[in-house]
């Protein structure tokens, strides 16, 4: 009984551990979570073009503005790290044609493709965007 008692604590620690470990492995990968403050930045940060912005509000933003989604959090570097290095024609297609919990468009049916390039340069940090 005591013995089994010990055991148990043993694995606890060694959880603990491994735990740790993986936190560490995922922040070499650049998974760094997002802050309070990311998140708040995240939600405010708009394109600089007005027209832009508007389409940005009403498709992109719901969920990219949004840690709960899943989704790359827009102007949250370490998000789009891994993504960007897919390249341009990739990301663009997969905007397109939608990717697991990503809809095709991402709700923006009147976007162009120059408009798509332009929305995921500016949430992955690229093109500059302004605060309101
Ligand atoms: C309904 C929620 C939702 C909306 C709206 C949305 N996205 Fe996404 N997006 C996601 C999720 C979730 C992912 C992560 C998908 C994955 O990697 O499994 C994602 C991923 C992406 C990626 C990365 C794709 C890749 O290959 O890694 C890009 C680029 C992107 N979205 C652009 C956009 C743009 C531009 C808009 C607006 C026009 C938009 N998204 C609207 C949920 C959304």
């Amino acid at each position: 009984m005591e013995a089994g008692r010990r055991a148990v604590g043993g694995w606890h620690w060694y959880g603990m551990a491994l735990a740790g470990l993986v936190v560490l492995a995922g922040c070499g990968r650049g998974e760094i979570k997002p802050q309070a403050a990311d998140l708040q930045r995240a939600e405010t940060l708009r394109p600089m073009d007005a027209q832009l912005a508007r389409k940005y509000e009403r498709s992109c933003l719901i969920c990219h503005g949004n840690q709960a989604s899943q989704a790359p959090l827009a102007g949250f570097a370490p998000a789009w790290e891994a993504r960007l290095e897919k390249g341009m024609p990739l990301l663009l297609t997969h905007v397109r044609d939608g990717l697991n919990a990503m809809p095709a468009r991402g709700y923006c049916n009147d976007c162009s493709d120059q408009e798509f390039t332009r929305l995921i340069a500016f949430m992955s940090g690229g093109e500059q965007g302004g605060a309101r």
